[in-house]
């Protein structure tokens, strides 16, 4: 059964901020088999890999244009010392991975393998330092070694590691989740650390580095208000000036019932319901910190980075409980959806995001079998294929004329319609997410503004919510060309299934 359709007003002259491509942004930790068996097999293997990187991981991310890369935590930041992963990796001293399981971390991965990682994908670094059992001198020591150039001690140690040249470092974490794993601090007392590490993180030559703070979880409004105290001065008219530019937040999205609850593949449709209802917090939630730094500083020169989000559920059967691998449906896709709309809409502020985590970690892009080595193209990869045309487009404003329907959720009322859109030169892109499990919608494109030359639409979707890709089937789940789409007096009329989402790209006309 149709619903009647609901009206999306959309003025494509009328572009607003712009959304930065870094909001498709990625996660790698050494935790699982994210970094080890992920990205890293290292040279030896049977795999087709490129100094030890696996080629299939790169060709799979570059298709989607990764823009960024955060490593090397999460909580494994704060206890990395990054001097253990240069040099002969034989010769490197082991560690033991305290946070994700106790197991032996060998160092072969380390920052020379990430930045040639990152060549390969063609992605800007995101390096997180360690504040929390780390010094000044250490962190200000590895801004140094990678991106200084001349005579210096650091230089030095690179080169004789066998890097002439510097690299480039655009995105430095100043620590990672402070309050917990970071080390258990207070936001005044994390403010003071924050911005003393952040005045060490240099600029080396024309290398210009943007300082991110460890900031909020979930609704830690109070911890975000700190830190932005810390950068300005509430009344002041000049903008924030301080040594770190921008904060973070983390929210992890799970059933209502707390982390690592529930199976990633075996849910209710009312389980289902209840992670939609919490994935749509995403949008009180970047509303919420917005808001209190818009009091610290209006004219939005701070960014708030989402950089870890993702769903979380308990682990595959037969997988260490450590290791956070699961599984990944449409379920996740459309939490995928629901938090794209809400960075596209809020892309004054959000600067950037990095779903947790890109490879067999949490709500995974990509899934490598253990025993094969064979690699799998998740349902939330093929949200971010769908999505490269948001890719710095300027966002569109969409606006709902009538009532969306909804859902009974508990006490609350899920509202089962998502939308966001951009534009850029003579494109558009509309996101449309029916997030009702049984019930198909269909939506009028009231599209104002510029005349509309041509349209394709693209659909995710899957006769169950639990659908997957696995090795033996890993296209269940995957785009496909949309034909519930036509002409209509004010634009097009698409039809939206039972949970999908659907992409409509549209050709304008000269503005
Ligand atoms: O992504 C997994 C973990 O979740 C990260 O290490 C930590 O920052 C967060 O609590």
């Amino acid at each position: 059964m149709t619903a009647a359709p609901i009206h999306a007003v959309i003025n494509l002259d009328l572009p607003g901020p712009t959304i930065s491509r870094h909001v498709y942004g990625h996660f790698a930790e050494h935790l699982g088999r994210c970094v080890y068996g992920g990205f890293w097999v290292g040279e030896d293997s049977d795999l087709p890999n490129i100094g030890g990187i696996r080629a299939d991981v790169v060709e799979a991310l570059r298709a989607i244009r990764i823009p960024n890369l955060r490593w090397p935590g999460g909580c494994f930041a704060d206890e990395y010392h990054w001097t253990d992963g240069i040099g002969p990796r034989d010769q490197r001293p082991r560690m033991v991975n305290t946070h994700w399981g106790n197991v032996e971390e060998n160092n072969h991965f380390g920052t020379h393998e990430f930045m040639a990682l990152c060549e390969l994908l063609g992605a800007d670094p995101y390096v997180n330092g360690n504040v929390g059992s780390g010094t000044v001198r250490e962190m200000s020591d590895w801004v140094e070694y990678l991106t200084r150039d001349g005579d210096s001690p650091m230089v030095a140690l690179r080169q004789a590691n066998g890097r002439e040249q510097p690299w480039r470092v655009p995105f430095w974490g100043i620590g990672n989740e402070a309050w917990g794993c970071g080390g258990n601090m207070r936001a005044e007392a994390y403010a003071d650390l924050a911005r003393r590490y952040a005045t060490f993180v240099r600029d080396h030559g024309d290398n210009r580095v943007y300082r991110i703070a460890a900031g909020a979880s979930d609704d830690n409004y109070a911890w975000t208000e700190t830190l932005m105290k810390a950068i300005s001065c509430l009344g002041c008219s000049r903008q924030p000036k301080g040594p770190f530019q921008a904060l973070s937040m983390h929210y992890y999205t799970h059933n209502g019932e707390g982390i690592g609850r529930g199976t990633a593949t075996g849910f209710t449709t009312d389980e289902y319901y209840r992670t939609m209802m919490h994935a749509r917090r995403i949008h009180e939630l970047v509303r919420g910190h917005a808001a209190v730094m818009d009091c610290y500083d209006p004219h939005r020169h701070v960014g708030l980075v989402v950089d870890e989000w993702g769903s979380w559920w308990d682990v595959e059967e037969g997988t260490n409980r450590a290791f956070l691998f699961q599984q990944n449906t449409l379920r996740d896709a459309l939490v995928a959806t629901v938090h794209f709309d809400v960075f596209h809409t809020f892309a004054g502020r959000v600067v950037m995001s990095n779903i947790a985590q890109t490879v067999n970690v949490l709500q995974a892009v990509l899934l490598t079998d253990e025993r094969t080595g064979a690699l799998v193209r998740t349902p939330t990869y093929h949200v971010y294929a769908m999505n490269t045309g948001h890719h710095d487009a300027r966002s569109l404003a969409v606006h709902l004329r009538d009532d969306v329907p909804s859902v009974q959720v508990a006490n609350a009322t899920l509202s089962v319609l998502s939308t966001s859109a951009s534009t850029r030169d003579d494109n558009a892109l509309v996101s449309l997410t029916n997030l009702h499990a049984e019930q198909a919608q269909s939506v009028v494109l009231d599209l104002r503004g510029r005349e509309v030359t041509g349209h394709e639409a693209r659909i995710l979707t899957a006769a169950t919510l639990n659908a997957h890709n696995t090795v033996e089937n890993p296209d269940a789940v995957s785009p496909a060309p949309h034909d519930g789409i036509r002409p209509h007096d004010r634009g097009l009329l698409v039809d939206l299934p039972a949970h999908a989402y659907v992409t409509v790209h549209l050709q304008l006309g000269p503005s």
